[in-house]
């Protein structure tokens, strides 16, 4: 494997912008299919894909922006999680949704192969130059919202990816001392 240097430099420093203030552009088509690329080179135990990807562009993000305060109102679960009805809108949307219906492997490794799957995207699109930020927020976990994307409920939405370019760099934030999360195992 060849040592890539920029490869550290970016995941060294790599953050994310608040969603809300990612303007145009957002990637082209050519990038995007790069970025679903790198999605979906995850590990994935059994090989079972326990995910889905679906591209929101603009507009279709205002629609489903516009439908959210209806699909919050009829579901009193989702009611005090959050203060926000609103969904944010960027110049792209990647929504990521994890099916572990198999049981060839364990649920939870099935979610996780989804986590990877968000995070190769972030990393994705910032090595070609973009900002972007994970959210799940209450529509993540409403089912109205999901049969409104067409997503099954047993299904779990893992991820609203929003992907564009930044207004600002993002100030960094507090991270771990490696030192005091990690310990060296001595048997
Ligand atoms: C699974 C998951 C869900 C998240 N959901 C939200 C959310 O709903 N609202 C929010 O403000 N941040 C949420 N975050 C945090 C944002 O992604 C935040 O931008 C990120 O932790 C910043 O870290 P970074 O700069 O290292 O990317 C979530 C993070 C993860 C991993």
């Amino acid at each position: 494997m060849k040592h890539s240097p920029d490869t550290i430099e970016l995941l060294m420093n790599r953050r994310s912008l608040l969603a809300g203030k990612l303007i145009e552009p957002g990637p082209t088509e050519e990038e995007l299919k790069k970025i679903l690329v790198c999605a979906t080179r995850v590990p994935d135990h059994k090989g079972i894909c326990p995910w889905r990807i679906q591209v929101v562009d603009r507009a279709n993000q205002d629609i489903l922006h516009a439908k959210l305060p209806e699909l919050h109102e009829g579901d009193p679960a989702s009611l005090g999680k959050t203060n926000s009805k609103e969904a944010k809108t960027a110049p792209l949307l990647l929504i990521v949704s994890s099916y572990t219906a198999s049981k060839k492997a364990p649920r939870c490794e099935q979610l996780l192969s989804g986590a990877a799957v968000c995070q190769n995207i972030l990393i994705a699109s910032s090595a070609l130059g973009y900002r972007s930020q994970w959210l799940t927020e209450w529509f993540a976990y409403n089912d109205r919202v999901k049969e409104y994307l067409g997503i099954a409920t047993i299904e779990d939405i893992i991820g609203f990816i929003y992907i564009g370019s930044e207004t600002e760099a993002p100030k960094e934030r507090p991270r771990p001392n490696v030192s005091d999360i990690v310990t060296r195992l001595q048997l």
